[in-house]
């Protein structure tokens, strides 16, 4: 069980040089001297995510104590204000009772500009901001933006950042940016805005997040294969008849029906949360844990992905809408009733597909994934199902009758690993049952307060690219969607709505895999 040793009252919170366990163990060093600097930091994901994080961070001794935050969007308001703005829910977002000291020292070195960002003046004044924090928090010139804004703005951003000399690197200081999703919409966007960012800077300046690594449970995915001996041999179509991977969520498009309804379930989950998915679990063990080396197999798989014909995309997808529905016993509105969506909407919910991966270790072994809204309940999981037993000796009892091997990767809401086989029923007569052997993580290590961000945002501050995606993996999983984006255009699905909210998905969804004789195996809790 890790415990964090608490800042004493009174002293300075980040006064360790490094984050400890209480055992003494460190547990990693504070991230760089530095600036974060929020733009659009009047949004939810700030006051949510962002600030929380950094509390987190403080708390496990992770922040250098030269540091500083910069909130910047148009919104009129003080320093004053935006301090109570983002601070005042702090307790909401993190689980554990707030040290009070902490939130005064976090609260010090918080900052507010407002300005427009398509607007010179604004990067003016934030450089004399940064100047005057240099001095006043010793935060030796390396700042790391994060834009929390409307993609559209990203490119120009960046671009007037590097005109004011703010992405500038030299003298040992670095410029970073950390870029949200969605990045682009398409193939061809995505690639016009990797041009648009390359051109001003680096590919080593730019973070693009894809907040599911931050995920303690994915990012396990590789310490799972990768750490422990028995796994990675029988990781192969020898041994594994198929994959699953499901996204399940029980929310509906919420407040964002206007953005959701001109990206959709397949632009919103797939090319990003879906692929690194599919690449943790299918990459070749990495020849080390350095940031190139990892997303280099993570792309080879990427590029792996058979591509699909116009056919695949009529034999191999499915795309499905909620209407309206039930669960626990309340009453759900169908998607085209949600707000800012067109009444006529012909914008997925629900996406699932078959992938093939071309290369020697996987040939033959399809990857099913799905992901959807309004479904009955928020699970995120890996289903690895093994072969069959080639042969039974028991009496009465065919292969068949028998249930084969599962290891299941539970990535959220339950996070841990179970792994279904079978086992004599007890009794006089030799009966087969099938049991499961479950790992929670609760169990072994506590629940740990996290908003999934404080990995990457140390992360950035630390200068360890391997939780972001490159250029080359963006671009690669819009090719891989690509053939689906462009078909389901020219074929507007006609049978919308398909699924009632509050159930599984469209029964298309459960033939795609009842065609191989195989089932989705679904997680009720
Ligand atoms: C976001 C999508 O990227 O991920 C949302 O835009 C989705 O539509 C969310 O709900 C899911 O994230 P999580 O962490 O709740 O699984």
């Amino acid at each position: 069980m890790l415990n964090f040793r608490r800042p004493l009252k009174g002293t300075d919170p980040m006064s360790q040089a490094a984050a400890v366990e209480s055992n003494g163990e460190r547990i990693g060093k504070p991230g760089d001297p530095c600036v974060m600097v929020i733009f659009g930091a009047s949004g939810d994901l700030t006051r949510r995510k962002l600030i929380p994080a950094l509390y987190n961070l403080g708390k496990h001794q992770l922040l250098s104590r030269e540091f500083a935050v910069v909130g910047v969007a148009r919104d009129a308001m003080s320093t004053e204000d935006f301090r109570k703005k983002v601070l005042q829910d702090l307790q909401q977002f993190t689980d554990a009772p707030v040290d009070a000291d902490l939130r005064e020292w976090l609260e010090r070195r918080m900052y507010y500009l407002t300005g427009e960002f398509g607007d010179q003046r604004t990067f003016a004044q934030l450089k004399e901001l940064l100047q005057k924090l240099d001095t006043d928090h010793a935060t030796h010139g390396n700042y790391f933006y994060y834009l929390a804004i409307a993609p559209d703005f990203f490119g120009p951003v960046v671009e007037q950042l590097n005109a004011v000399g703010l992405m500038t690197e030299e003298n040992h200081q670095w410029r970073r940016v950390i870029v949200e999703k969605p990045f682009g919409r398409d193939l061809d966007s995505a690639r016009a805005l990797n041009q648009q960012l390359l051109k001003v800077v680096k590919e080593q300046q730019v973070y693009r997040i894809d907040h599911y690594l931050g995920k303690e449970t994915v990012q396990n995915i590789m310490a799972f294969r990768f750490a422990n001996g028995i796994f990675e041999p029988i990781w192969n179509r020898r041994y594994i008849d198929h994959i699953q991977i499901s996204v399940a969520e029980t929310v509906g498009v919420e407040q964002r029906g206007g953005y959701y309804d001109q990206a959709g379930a397949l632009r919103d989950m797939v090319p990003n949360h879906v692929m690194q998915l599919i690449s943790l679990t299918a990459m070749e063990p990495p020849i080390s844990f350095q940031a190139d080396a990892v997303r280099d197999e993570q792309a080879k798989i990427l590029h792996a992905i058979q591509p699909l014909s116009s056919e695949d995309v009529l034999s191999r997808t499915v795309r499905g809408q909620y209407g309206e529905g039930e669960a626990g016993g309340q009453h759900l509105a169908a998607y085209r009733s949600e707000t800012g969506v067109p009444a006529d909407s012909r914008c997925e919910t629900y996406v699932a597909m078959k992938v093939q991966i071309d290369n020697w270790r996987w040939a033959g072994v399809p990857f099913y994934v799905r992901t959807g809204k309004r479904m009955p309940a928020r699970n995120t999981h890996i289903v690895i199902q093994f072969r069959q037993a080639p042969f039974v000796l028991f009496r009465d009892t065919t292969v068949d009758a028998l249930m084969p091997n599962q290891l299941v990767l539970h990535i959220q809401p339950e996070e841990g690993i179970s792994l279904r086989f079978a086992a004599k029923t007890p009794g006089p007569v030799m009966r087969l049952g099938t049991v499961d052997m479950d790992f929670e993580y609760a169990d072994y290590f506590g629940k740990q307060p996290s908003t999934g961000y404080e990995r990457l945002l140390h992360d950035c501050m630390v200068g360890d690219a391997t939780l972001f995606q490159r250029a080359d993996m963006v671009e690669a999983g819009w090719s891989v969607v690509s053939p689906m984006l462009d078909v389901w255009k020219a074929l507007p699905p006609r049978s919308f709505p398909n699924y009632a909210a509050g159930t599984w998905g469209p029964k298309e969804a459960d033939a795609l895999l009842g065609h191989d004789g195989r089932q989705w195996r679904n997680f009720e809790k």
